[in-house]
Order: C-alpha cells, then sequence, then structure tokens
C-alpha cells in the first residue's frame, strides 16, 4: 500500500468514528433530553381547610369552586370532620400540637381564638384589613377573633341560637308562637294529646359545645348567667340555674322531650324536627333552608323567633359563628390570605347565604334585596344577632366550658342534683379562672 493510500484509509477510519461518535452523542443528548421533565404547567398551590361536615357541603357547592374558577393557581381541599365543634377543636388542636400542620387554612368557631392564638398557631392579621373594611362586619364578630389586641380570625359567618316553631300546628290549633317557657311547657303538652306531634321540645344536651350553647340561652331566659367576661363572676351557683336546669329536666319527665336528648347534637335534633315529630326545636339558622327544601316534609310549615324567657327576662340566642384565620405553619400564607379574602367578601358570602341560610357576618347582607327575597326574616335575624349572648370570652375558654358541659350533663342524667352538680361546677370554675386569671 503506498503511503497516499494509507493516509486515505486512516482518514476513512477517523470519519467513520467521527460519525458513531456523532450518532452516540445525538442519542445520548436525545435520552438526557427526555429524561429533563418537559416544562409541565405549574402545580397549583393545595390549601387544607378542615370544617365539620353540615358545614363542609355548602362550601365544596358553592364558594370553593368560585374562587377556583377565579384562581387557577390555587386549590382548596376541604377536608370533611366531624359534626361537633369540639371534635373539630380537637382535631385542629392534635395537628398544631403535633408541630407539622397539614391544614393551611383554619376554620374557627368564635370561641377558639383565644386558645388558638395564645397557643401561637395562627398568623397576627392585624394588619391585613383597615379599620373602614373591618366596620362592615358585626363588632361581635370582629371581637370574637381578637386576642390581647390582635387580630388572627376574619369572620366569614355569624350565628345565633334561634327558637323554631311549627306555624301550621300552632295556628291549627289556635295557639300564638309562645313567649315563655310556661307556653313551650303548655302547647306542647296539647300537641301531644291531640297527636299532632310524637315531642314537644328538641335541644341538644350531649356533653358537647353545643349543650353549652343551649344552655346559656335557658339562663339568660331564667335571669342567670354563666361568667362575667369583665369581672369573672361566676353564676352558675345561684339559684336561676338551677331553675334553668329543671326546666330542661321537666321537659324529659313530661315526655316533652325526648329521653335521647342528652345525647342530640344539633344534626340529631334536626332530623327529628324535619322528620315532622316534634313541634318546637332550638337550633342555628342553618336548619331553616333543610327545613325548607323542595322534600322536606316541613316545606312552608316553619316559624323562627328569638328563644323564649320567663316573663320580665328578656330572651336571647347565643353567639356563635365560624371564621378564617391561617395556620403559622403553612407554607401557603399569601394564597391562604388571597382565600380569606375572598371567603369574606362580600359577593362570595351572598352566594354562601344563599345557599346554606347562613347567619351574615357582613351587616350589609342581612338587608340585601336578593337575600331577603329567599329569607324574610333576615332583617328580624339581624335583631337577634346583635343581641346574642356571648360565651364567655376568657383564654381559658375550653376548660370553663368543658367544667359546664361535665356537671350540666350529670344533671340532666340524673347522675348529680342539679344543686351539688353546679356548686362543684362553679367552684372548679372560679379556681380555673383564679388559677389563670
Ligand atoms: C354552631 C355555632 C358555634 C357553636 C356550635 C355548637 O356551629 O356556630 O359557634 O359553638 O354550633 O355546637
Amino acid at each position: 500500500m503506498s503511503k497516499i493510500q494509507k493516509i486515505k484509509q486512516k482518514l476513512k477510519k477517523l470519519r467513520s468514528l467521527k460519525w458513531r461518535t456523532g450518532i452516540l452523542f445525538a442519542v445520548l443528548l436525545g435520552m438526557i433530553l427526555l429524561s429533563i421533565p418537559k416544562a409541565i404547567p405549574q402545580e397549583p398551590v393545595v390549601l387544607n381547610l378542615l370544617m365539620t361536615a353540615p358545614d363542609a357541603q355548602p362550601w365544596k357547592q358553592g364558594i370553593v369552586k368560585d374562587f377556583e374558577e377565579k384562581n387557577p393557581g390555587i386549590r382548596i381541599n376541604i377536608v370533611e370532620g366531624p359534626n361537633s365543634t369540639n371534635l373539630l377543636e380537637d382535631l385542629y388542636t392534635s395537628a398544631f400540637i403535633l408541630g407539622d400542620s397539614p391544614y393551611d387554612l383554619v376554620n374557627m368557631d368564635v370561641i377558639w381564638t383565644p386558645k388558638f392564638a395564645a397557643a401561637g398557631w395562627l398568623l397576627d392579621l392585624s394588619d391585613r384589613l383597615t379599620k373602614t373594611e373591618l366596620a362592615a362586619f358585626s363588632p361581635k364578630d370582629v371581637e370574637g377573633g381578637r386576642y390581647e389586641g390582635k387580630l388572627y380570625r376574619i369572620p366569614v359567618r355569624s350565628d345565633a341560637g334561634v327558637f323554631y316553631y311549627r306555624e301550621d300546628l300552632l295556628k291549627g290549633a289556635g295557639f300564638k308562637p309562645p313567649e315563655t317557657f310556661a307556653d313551650v311547657v303548655k302547647i306542647s303538652k296539647s300537641l301531644k294529646e291531640q297527636q299532632k306531634v310524637n315531642w314537644g321540645y328538641l335541644w341538644q344536651g350531649r356533653q358537647y359545645e353545643g349543650s353549652a350553647a343551649m344552655f346559656v340561652e335557658v339562663l339568660q331566659g331564667f335571669g342567670g348567667f354563666w361568667v362575667k367576661p369583665d369581672t369573672l363572676e361566676v353564676g352558675l351557683d345561684k339559684p336561676e340555674t338551677v331553675k334553668a336546669i329543671a326546666f330542661l329536666k321537666d321537659t324529659i319527665k313530661e315526655g316533652i322531650s325526648p329521653p335521647g336528648v342528652t345525647t342530640y347534637i344539633e344534626e340529631d335534633t334536626r332530623r327529628i324536627f324535619q322528620s315532622g315529630q316534634a313541634a318546637f326545636l332550638r337550633s342555628w339558622p342553618y336548619v331553616w333552608p333543610l327545613a325548607n327544601a323542595q322534600d322536606s316534609p316541613l316545606k312552608g310549615k316553619i316559624g323562627i323567633k328569638p328563644m323564649v324567657a320567663t316573663p320580665g327576662n328578656s330572651g336571647g340566642g347565643c353567639l356563635g359563628g365560624w371564621g378564617l384565620g391561617i395556620a403559622k405553619l403553612s407554607k401557603h400564607p399569601k394564597e391562604a390570605w388571597k382565600a380569606i379574602q375572598f371567603f369574606t367578601s362580600e359577593e362570595a358570602q351572598r352566594q354562601f347565604i344563599l345557599k346554606a341560610g347562613f347567619v351574615p357576618s357582613r351587616r350589609s347582607l342581612f338587608i340585601d334585596p336578593q337575600i331577603v327575597s329567599k329569607y324574610p326574616y333576615y332583617p328580624e335575624l339581624l335583631k337577634i344577632a346583635d343581641k346574642a349572648i356571648l360565651r364567655p370570652s376568657i383564654a381559658q375558654y375550653a376548660q370553663a366550658s368543658d367544667i359546664l358541659q361535665r356537671y350540666l350533663s350529670a344533671a340532666l342524667t340524673n347522675r348529680m342534683t342539679p344543686e351539688s352538680a353546679m356548686q362543684a361546677a362553679a367552684s372548679e370554675t372560679r379556681q380555673l379562672l383564679k388559677a389563670k386569671g
């Protein structure tokens, strides 16, 4: 082979090597490129929000969808919790105590803020709304969101205990809506005798937060009180308290309330009332749209009024309500605030209320034409909400309520006499307030 031929052959080999290397390189590059995720559209931020099961339905059907449509980058994951408020509180509490909150938004009952804020579980929202913006909400609802002067919870909806009665049955039997506890007893007995109903009056007697809310109303109706938040005076061992318990016990003894009433929470009482078995019910305004639904046997048959009282005392509903805060450990506080702004806005609240019949926390909505045309009693409800009785707004509320619930339940189920139960409740409450007050 001549020298020139040898050089040509080498060049050929080199070229084919280059080709092979080129191909290899191209294949490698392709593999690398394929393994890099394509420009995936950004995953939405998910905000977890735990609430009671009855609350979850109107949220899911209405305002959550509206919010997500307007904010495609944020998803709200509603986690349905138990029906009763204190079980829900326990779930939040254990999640926060474990230190890695799975929740971004905190849906809080009006009585929780002092405890949650004092424990450091919430972001301070004091500078998020101007004074004028806050003034659109009912002052009592805003107060319920403060702790030591700072704001931690923005009201989403208010609540106030109300008294439901069967308008159709009362009219039919020639009765006016009851004004006093004695009226409730008298009318109940008469409607039962006429076999119009199985039961007269339904109330929530299980040992849980709802019994404390129910009891402050009966207590006020008898002229008594639980704890005065300014002086921390405890009124549980006063004669008015014992009279209030005696009334509740009598409703069971006389067959006006079912014996199971001492185990009922709101939903138990609503189901019995809505099935047409009872004349009266103490509950919250969420019952109204459910009892008036197309498929409800009570559609168009019920009336609503403030809680009854003894002559000379004015009846009042307990102030309830729910609002949103942001968990301090949330990784998405910016998105959480966006959600709060939306859920507490006038438009979102209007939709929410039209769907669920909840009590507005924005005062303008009580007289909003669209709302009033669906719920004509709302202007009246504003008066009830304004006069509503606050459960004591003290940092030790959870423990104080626990004491009342335990002893009230013991008295209602005949495990203690009302007198000894309330003496014990009063002295434990005084101890509690002295220890931490
Ligand atoms: C309602 C009220 C809440 C109250 C609870 C008691 O959800 O809004 O404030 O604590 O009932 O069961």
